[in-house]
């Protein structure tokens, strides 16, 4: 079939159009993302009960931490290195060589050669002499170990909380090892904060490989750090950005929402029910994850409602309490661009981050909808007169509501649509999430043909889901609905004059502690799984251009052969990128007819590039997908191969 591309430009493409969404569901920052090993280092765990309208915790200081070699492990407070974090262990041994281990998700893993750091508080509580050996051991045996000295005041003189460093190096790999401590001699010894991280901890604070997955993937933006878990589960655990930064000791360990999911399957006290977050990975760390990747921050706010799907809790507009959201939005921006004269700016630039960050865009509420009690259109209002009354250029993102087929949707739209008339900066984008089965994206590649142009759109959560729900399991990433997604991706980039932003949704999964699929990215302690989603993104945010192509309607008869297509034209490299998803069972041919290309001989024809460049990803199974890269004589003649996505370059 004939593909036929002019000359003529259409609307500019913004170069930040593909992104990513980060949220700490499915272990993505605590045991992810961010490089901890060791699980509750602060002993401030809790365990997480209750369903909708009902939840509650018990303290579990404990978890993850077992004796080894007898010994005794009390869980305390009384004289904590942070009043924040109130409680620490007070590990007893009548005798020398007892202690204690870390289960660190799914054990230790240790890359031979490299050095770990590992990092703790102790007090040597009733220890006059004793030293304490670290060690990382395996089925018992000590693969790598270094002995610390303690600081000891005299007897009868307060023994101080002191903090130690050290280095771990083992010289082979180590997997489901076991991090310890173990005191040289009988006595009491008080502990908190203890730590490894791996050296290569990108910054100090991301684990090296999946760091490098995502900077491969060159995203324009971050949306973080949710998602459902800046709303909570209750307001008590939404995410509260103030407690997030500062000093690692002072940054209130908080539970994460995702420790109850809401289903048949996860209800009450789920597998997960330990899932907390040290928010060792806070603001500061998010915004510098940006900074490191070259991409737009973009926070979401708390709006005084708890996760509408998860609680009914929430805050009256008309309560005094309402305002410090307010507040925290516009203190918000200050840590971001503030300079060290301004109270957050300060704070931002004692971490290390002297520069602005160049906050430019906020998301005014997660996934929250209009009803009467939410009264979320009220609260928007509120945000954006305050925000807005102060910082006139700050674009502000408002929620459609959880997807795009349902009143919540389009009351969002005719609010939002109301204001704008009225303000046109009232709101720079409305956010969108559909999680839809793969014929969806396909049938729905025209979806943003006929949208209104005046407020745009950011596409904030998709994924195509093969099976209803969201059940974990790394099968769900399936390479149709991958290809389903690019298919759909092509209507957004020829769309891309109103949709301005676009992230997949969820990012990470850690294999195990999975509460939704499909995800983007899976990962063990050791390995990383790029799924066929990731590529498709991957694909999308390499080839970016600058302007499309306009296909004058072609691109419908394409659709109707299950074929989709974007043309752009890149003025940097002064190429043109064609994208095509085959979504068929065969092999498709496609012919390119380009304006003023051909010969070469005549006044009109310029000669035809040498060469063709062309990726193009096709399934290995079912689950799993290849991208292979050529480049090729000129040609204008393809054979797509069944289920693939082509990008031609040329
Ligand atoms: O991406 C997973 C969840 O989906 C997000 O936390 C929420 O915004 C949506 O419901």
């Amino acid at each position: 079939m004939e593909l036929k591309i002019s000359n003529a430009l259409g609307h500019s493409i913004p170069d930040d159009l593909f992104g990513l969404f980060f949220e700490d569901i499915n272990y993505a920052a605590d045991g992810g993302l961010y490089a901890e090993m060791l699980e509750n280092r602060g002993f401030e765990f809790v365990d997480v009960y209750g369903e909708h309208y009902d939840y509650y915790t018990v303290d579990a200081p404990e978890y993850g931490w077992s004796v080894v070699n007898g010994g005794r492990m009390m869980f305390v407070t009384g004289s904590p290195v942070s009043e924040v974090n109130p409680h620490y262990l007070r590990f007893f041994a009548d005798k020398p060589g007892q202690g204690f281990k870390n289960k660190a998700y799914a054990g230790i893993y240790m890359k031979a050669g490299l050095p770990y750091k590992v990092s703790f508080w102790a007090r040597a509580a009733k220890y006059w002499t004793g030293d304490v050996k670290v060690a990382v051991m395996k089925d018992g045996v000590e693969i790598t170990s270094k002995v610390v000295e303690l600081i000891h005041e005299e007897r009868g003189v307060w023994q101080k909380w002191n903090r130690y460093e050290l280095e771990l190096t083992a010289d082979a790999d180590v997997k489901a090892g076991d991090f310890s401590i173990f005191l040289t001699e009988a006595g009491e010894v008080e502990f908190d904060f203890i730590s490894m991280m791996p050296g290569d901890a990108v910054g100090g604070v991301f684990r090296k490989d999946l760091f490098e997955a995502l900077k491969e993937l060159k995203p324009g933006f971050i949306r973080f750090p949710g998602g459902c878990i800046i709303e909570g589960n209750t307001l008590a655990n939404r995410y509260q950005w103030k407690k997030s930064v500062g000093r690692i000791e002072d940054r209130r360990s908080n539970w994460n929402r995702w420790a109850i999911h809401e289903g048949e399957a996860y209800n009450q006290h789920t597998p997960f029910s330990h899932y907390n977050q040290t928010l060792g990975m806070g603001y500061y760390e998010y915004f510098l994850l940006c900074d490191l990747l070259g991409a737009k921050p973009l926070p979401v706010l708390n709006v005084g409602l708890a996760c509408q799907y998860q609680s009914l809790e929430l805050i009256e507009p008309e309560d005094p309490m309402f305002n410090e959201f307010i507040q925290d939005a516009l203190d918000l921006i200050e840590f971001a661009n503030g300079d060290a004269t301004t109270k957050w700016g300060a704070l931002r630039a004692s971490m290390g981050h002297s520069e602005p960050f160049n906050l430019t865009m906020m998301g005014i509420g997660n996934e929250q909808w209009e009803t009467p009690k939410s009264r979320f259109f009220e609260r928007y209002m509120a945000f954006e007169k305050a925000i807005h009354e102060k910082y006139p250029e700050m674009r502000l993102i408002g929620s459609a509501g959880p997807d795009v087929i349902s009143d919540h949707w389009t009351a969002a739209w005719d609010f939002i649509n109301k204001q704008a008339a009225v303000n046109p900066s009232a709101a720079y984008a409305v956010d969108e999430h559909y999680y839809m089965p793969p014929v969806w994206f396909t049938e729905h590649a025209d979806f943003y043909d006929e949208y209104p142009r005046d407020v745009k759109v950011f596409s904030g959560e998709y994924a195509a889901h093969p099976a209803r729900g969201t059940a974990p399991g790394r099968h769900h990433n399936t390479t149709v609905g991958a290809l389903s997604e690019a298919a759909f991706l092509t209507g957004v980039e020829k769309n891309s004059d109103v949709v301005v932003l676009s992230s997949y949704a969820p990012l990470f999964a850690r294999k195990d502690f999975t509460q939704w699929a499909p995800d983007m990215i899976w990962f063990d302690s050791e390995s990383v799984d790029r799924t066929p989603s990731y590529y498709v993104q991957k694909m999308y945010s390499c080839n970016t251009a600058t302007d499309t192509i306009p296909m004058d309607g072609q691109e419908k008869t394409f659709r109707e052969k299950n074929v989709f297509i974007s043309v752009t034209y890149d003025r940097n490299a002064d190429h043109r990128i064609i994208k095509v998803v085959n979504m068929n069972d065969e092999e498709f041919p496609l012919t390119l007819t380009i304006d003023g290309v051909g010969c070469g001989a005549c006044e009109t024809c310029a000669m035809a590039p040498a060469s063709v460049t062309m990726e193009q990803m096709t399934a290995v199974d079912e689950t799993h997908a290849k991208v292979e890269t050529s480049k090729v004589p000129f040609t204008d003649s393809f054979k797509l191969p069944a289920k693939s996505f082509t990008i031609i370059t040329l």
